[in-house]
């Protein structure tokens, strides 16, 4: 793949270099986790949505500029008609280095090989856990064994090494359940990330309540399996261990315990072409008026500008009653 070594380099003022654009194609899904959305939902009128013409012309501009990792992200992206065109379109675009994507997994059975041929290159699939009772409970809509199915599906196109579950650790509803998720995937030979519940929502669930932290996790995991540090880094927020002896990367993702933002490599446009240079932060700007005007050089300008401005961090505050951040996943981008 060519790779021109002279392509600017999006750097913020921090000296931060962002080379990471997680695009969301869809603030539609076909579950409603507690923890992600309402269980009645507003969705975006379509007309104010990006084509995937518009999301494939937002992509060319961030690399164009130098990004060269990007993760497709919804709500659920495979909700989006015609999904696998924009994922190819988007790979042949020269200088992205890594195409990946985030699911829930529920139509992976129909589409992990036309992903695997579009160059799709990782797929992230949401499993909070392996109880049908409690999976129903987590994502009010989902069916276990479609995801079930959609995983195999997805080992099957892609090897499992490209294929990582995402975990949303749940005190008292899906903490005790750990080490079984990791039996999984340590049986499927994939890879395994355990995320802290973050505040964003409005749903009317209890995130302080349910809050479970890494630290705990890693104690409570460490007395079922001998856990290795492991100092690799994938470039993002994620803290690896390994089991010596197998395949599996097990990885936590540490919002409140850990702040990663003086190591943030990434910048987030919603399905409705907003600009968040960060996820703890109101801060946006509107892409889509450049967007649909056609204007590279303007979108550009954008670019530069909100990469320029991109706050320090966020930190999250469990012990508030409200949210500080008031905005659903759902819309940012997973
Ligand atoms: N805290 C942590 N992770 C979340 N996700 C959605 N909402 C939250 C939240 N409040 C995760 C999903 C999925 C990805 C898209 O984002 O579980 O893995
Ligand atoms: Fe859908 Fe993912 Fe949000 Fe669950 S967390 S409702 S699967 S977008």
């Amino acid at each position: 793949m060519k790779t021109d070594v002279n392509r600017p380099l999006l750097q913020d003022g921090l000296g931060r270099k962002i080379s990471y654009l997680r695009l969301s194609v869809t603030d539609r899904c076909d579950f409603r986790c507690t923890y992600c959305m309402a269980e009645k939902m507003d969705f975006l009128p379509r007309a104010d949505i990006l084509s995937l013409e518009e999301c494939l012309l937002v992509a060319q501009t961030f690399i164009s500029l130098g990004i060269n990792k990007i993760r497709l992200t919804g709500g659920e992206p495979l909700v989006r008609k015609n999904f696998s065109w924009l994922a190819a379109r988007i790979r042949e675009l020269d200088g992205l280095r890594e195409l990946a994507m985030t699911t829930n997994g529920s139509q992976l059975v129909r589409y992990a090989v036309p992903l695997a041929q579009a160059g799709v290159d990782r797929i992230n699939i949401s499993l909070d856990s392996l109880n049908p009772g409690i999976f129903k409970r987590i994502t009010r809509t989902g069916d276990l064994d479609q995801v079930r199915a959609g995983v195999d599906a997805a080992i099957a196109a892609f090897g499992g090494h490209r294929i990582k579950l995402n975990t949303v650790m749940l005190r008292n509803i899906n903490h005790e359940e750990l080490p079984a998720m990791v039996e999984f995937a340590v049986a499927q030979k994939i890879n395994i990330n355990f995320i802290e519940q973050m505040p964003l929502g409005l749903s009317g669930h209890d995130y302080a309540r349910s809050f479970y932290s890494s630290q705990e996790a890693l104690a409570q995991l460490k007395q079922h399996y001998e856990l290795v540090a492991s100092v690799e880094s994938s470039g993002g927020p994620a803290r690896y261990w390994r089991i010596p002896g197998h395949d599996t990367r097990i990885g936590f993702i540490s919002p409140h315990s850990q702040n990663f933002c003086a190591d943030c490599n990434r910048m987030r446009v919603t399905a409705r072409g907003e600009l968040f240079p960060c996820l703890g932060d109101e801060g946006m700007v509107d892409l889509l008026p450049a967007v649909r005007a056609g204007d590279v050089d303007q979108l550009r300008q954008l670019i530069i500008q909100a990469v320029a401005d991109k706050p320090a961090g966020h930190e999250f505050d469990l012990t508030q009653s409200k949210p500080r951040i008031i905005r659903f996943m759902s819309r940012t981008g997973g």
